[in-house]
């Protein structure tokens, strides 16, 4: 059973980025309706989707488009969890519904964007995301982070809709400036 808010938030999100190449225009289109989700996310939120590891931070599928079009995802975050550097292939809008989620982004020097080795990687900014906060990216090119809850803050969790099942990504070793392809798990909806 899936909630009138969610919905209508599939439903605009797959017609907003069906109608759009450029990932930057799905970005500004779909930023929005994420804005307007998480004011909603009591309605269609559940405790399945609340679901946490104290191995590390989960993610829970919400909805995942039969074409494989879209995905959303709950991702619980403990204090002290983090991603590991990575890249998403994809555009991404992200929303916080609780807590302070951070990001830390990498910003890579290195010119050849396809090599998964000599990849150098600058440190960027951190961004600080409270309940309410939308944020997004686009893959054009890579946006290379680290996402996480530090260990002196409390549980964080927010909603992730990406371009694309999201089942692997990039992950980066900063120090030996090389990048491979995971798998990354999720708990079923
Ligand atoms: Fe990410």
């Amino acid at each position: 059973m899936i909630s009138p808010a969610l919905e209508r938030f599939i439903s605009q999100a797959a017609a907003r980025s069906r109608a759009r190449d450029e990932p930057a225009d799905c970005v500004l289109a779909l930023a929005p309706l994420m804005l307007d989700l998480i004011d909603r996310a009591g309605t269609f939120l559940e405790p399945r989707h609340y679901r946490s590891d104290p191995l590390g931070y989960s993610r829970n599928l919400v909805y995942d488009a039969p074409d494989e079009s879209l995905s959303l995802y709950s991702i619980v975050w403990l204090p002290g969890q983090w991603t590991p550097v990575h890249d998403h292939g994809s555009w991404g809008v992200v929303g916080v519904v609780e807590g302070v989620l951070e990001e830390r982004s990498y910003v890579r020097l290195s010119p050849d964007r396809g090599a998964d080795a000599d990849i150098d990687l600058a440190r960027g900014g951190t961004v600080l995301l409270r309940h309410g906060a939308v944020t997004s990216f686009v893959p054009n090119p890579d946006h290379i982070h680290v996402t996480g809850v530090p260990s002196e803050r409390p549980r964080a969790v927010s909603l992730h809709l990406y371009g694309r099942m999201m089942s692997d990504f990039n992950i980066y070793d900063v120090g030996a400036r090389t990048r491979r392809r995971i798998s990354v798990a999720h708990n079923e909806s």
